[in-house]
């Protein structure tokens, strides 16, 4: 029932985070499996981590929705919210607790909101909020990232580029999670011979971690229109150049897939030059941070966006790609969809209950039509709604989905 990605390859063990508890949890680690039996119902356990900014508003409305939904299709939830990022350090001194990272190890699922603010930007780095997202995905070892740029149809004009270069978009960016530049040791700031200061990094590739995620790429194309694209620097960069041969030795196990391949400022200029051309995109973890912000303004809206990310086994971790906001948090005008739409992924690829993501993707679009925007899709015609606002409409489509269909 947890995120489970068919690929043959082990993940290394790696520790889990250290972190000073939370000094009064309310954890009920077996609450599922304790709840008296509703005859007919599925239980899963869902680990809601809203976070900071704008995290804990788009959060409340998934979490309604994804209730809703899931009782349409007799799944019951239990939820279990947990402090993480910028909420925890103020709360505990620790940007992930121990009881937070223990409430989303034992889920079914993990629905993350948002993580970090100005108030800790000055922090030291291991008690920066964005550490709890480095740790959640190293030690959940949740190494795919799924992350679709899809241009809807109602939001064409939203988009920054020309309606007949947007229109019809629709590609999917797996990109590498738990390695990379972003873990690569050695790493860090020190004082070389010459009394000088220097910043370095190291971008690390062992070839079972470049071919589990083109696995996962050449499968997740496979489901699509059969076009990989995979992008990487191997004119510049050796962890490169072992990126390409790897991904290359794997193409002739999938026939049915075209493989190409490009190098990153490419691709950065052919996502605004012809975003049609990609089906499936491959890349390590740096460029896919990269790539999918530019992707997702295609779409019109970072607003928009949700993703997963899934390892061989235990729960994934679902989430937004946009950031905490802090500039709108708490006024009611953040983009609740791409939360939406990252419980619609939990429910697809987390519980495998497409039915039920299938009801948020329709109800997603059907509130669209009925033209209900937040401020970031907004375009003259349309009706401007808050945060509460569209997520009490998606709600209503829900329900008129099932009146429209019983
Ligand atoms: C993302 C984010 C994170 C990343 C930040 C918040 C650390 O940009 O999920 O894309 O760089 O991975
Ligand atoms: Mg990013």
């Amino acid at each position: 029932m947890a995120a489970a990605l068919q690929t043959n390859t082990r993940l290394n063990p790696i520790n889990v985070v250290p972190g000073r508890s939370l000094t009064n949890p309310s954890r009920a680690p077996c609450r599922v499996r304790c709840a008296a039996a509703s005859p007919g119902k599925k239980r899963f356990n869902i680990a809601l981590l809203p976070g900071d900014g704008i995290g804990p508003e788009v959060i409340s409305v998934a979490k309604n929705v994804l209730q809703q939904a899931g009782s349409l299709e007799g799944l019951e939830f239990n939820f279990q919210e947990m402090p993480v990022g910028g909420a925890a350090l103020d709360l505990v001194g620790v940007p992930l607790p121990e009881e937070s990272f223990a409430a989303a190890k034992q889920s079914d699922a993990i629905l993350l909101g948002a993580i970090g603010g100005y108030k800790w930007d000055n922090n030291e780095k291991h008690l920066r909020p964005e550490m709890a997202l480095f740790y959640l995905r190293r030690d959940l070892k949740v190494f795919a990232n799924l992350r679709p740029a899809t241009v809807l149809p109602q939001l064409v004009d939203a988009s920054t580029l020309k309606r007949e270069v947007a229109e019809g978009v629709d590609m999917m960016i797996v990109r590498e999670l738990t390695g990379g530049i972003y873990f690569g040791e050695p790493r860090g700031i020190k004082t070389n011979e010459n009394g000088e200061e220097v910043g370095f990094n190291t971008e690390f590739y062992a070839a079972h971690e470049i071919d589990r995620i083109a696995r996962v790429a050449f499968e997740t194309a496979r489901k699509r229109r059969g076009k990989l694209c995979s992008v990487d620097k191997a004119n510049v960069l050796d962890a490169s150049i072992l990126w390409r041969r790897r991904v290359t030795a794997l193409a002739s196990e999938y026939p049915d897939v075209e493989l190409t391949h490009m190098y990153v400022d490419n691709a950065a200029m052919q996502l605004i030059r012809d975003p049609k051309q990609f089906d499936t995109i491959v890349t390590n973890n740096i460029f896919g941070d990269i790539l999918s912000d530019e992707a997702s303004m295609i779409t019109g809206s970072i607003g928009m966006l949700p993703s997963a990310s899934l390892g061989v086994s235990g729960p994934g971790l679902f989430e937004p790609i946009h950031g905490s906001a802090p500039d709108i948090a708490g006024q009611d005008k953040a983009n609740p969809l791409a939360t939406v739409l990252s419980a619609a992924m939990l429910l697809k690829y987390g519980l495998g209950e497409e039915k039920a993501a299938k009801r948020i993707e329709d109800a997603v679009l059907d509130t669209l039509n009925k033209g209900f925007r937040t401020g970031d899709i907004y375009s003259p015609g349309n009706k401007l709604v808050g945060c509460k606002e569209m997520g009490e409409e998606v709600l209503k489509s829900v329900d008129s989905k099932v009146t429209a269909t019983v």
